[in-house]
């Protein structure tokens, strides 16, 4: 039995590839790992503000030395980082927005990369400080980025790996539903980034 963690950002819900294909990777999961439990966690529901200059500080402050204040400015980014440390599975379903990630999953990354939380530097070197043993990415976009001419258009995939390498997190997976505004390939392309799956 498994902890999964689904990370939603897209904003479309019914219509959303990204979240089809992210459910598609849970089905796959609760069938490898039944009784498993599935958290669902919808970035447009759960709004991660920008960050102000006070709660960079209290990310600065050593926990013992926080205020009121800066533990209160703290609360959102210390449960989110609590419900991915609790993670045994982490699913991440992104639209490609302007060829990267969507402004509210940037929100919830800048809410979890945390100094001597979830990422420290030990003789100058980053060390990420977080455990979940794997993490799929459940990628949507119109162009094709997966492979061909148009491959290093896509800063998404090769930011969220780096960034959940940083923290820890380097085992990963990614399925993509691609080419849903290319006539000839739209046709199929949420069915065939469904069939890919195979865990
Ligand atoms: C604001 C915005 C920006 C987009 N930028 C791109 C882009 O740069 N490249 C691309 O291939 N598709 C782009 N798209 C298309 C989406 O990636 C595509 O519709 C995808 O299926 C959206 O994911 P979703 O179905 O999970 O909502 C963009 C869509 C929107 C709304």
């Amino acid at each position: 039995m498994k902890n999964i963690l689904h990370i939603i950002s897209s904003p479309r819900q019914q219509e959303s590839s990204s979240i089809k294909l992210g459910n598609r990777i849970i089905e796959k999961l609760l069938t490898q790992y039944p009784g498993s439990s599935v958290t669902t966690h919808n970035l447009s529901q759960t709004h991660y503000p920008p960050l102000q200059e006070a709660q960079i500080a209290a990310f600065k402050t050593p926990p013992n030395a926080l205020n009121a204040e800066q533990q209160q400015l703290l609360s959102l980014s210390n449960k989110a980082v609590a419900q991915l440390a609790e993670a045994d599975i982490l699913v991440i379903g992104s639209p490609l927005y302007n060829f990267t990630i969507p402004a509210g999953l940037k929100a919830w990354l800048d809410h979890i990369v945390r100094p001597g939380l979830t990422f420290t530097y030990e003789n100058g070197k980053p060390q990420g400080l977080l455990k979940v043993q794997q993490v799929y990415l459940a990628l949507a976009a119109n162009g094709v980025y997966s492979d061909g001419p148009t491959k290093h258009w896509d800063f998404a995939e090769p930011y969220l790996r780096h960034i959940l390498g940083f923290i820890g997190l380097s085992n990963i997976t990614t399925f993509r539903v691609e080419g849903g505004g290319i006539p000839g390939i739209m046709e199929t392309a949420l069915e065939k980034g469904l069939e890919s799956v195979q865990l």
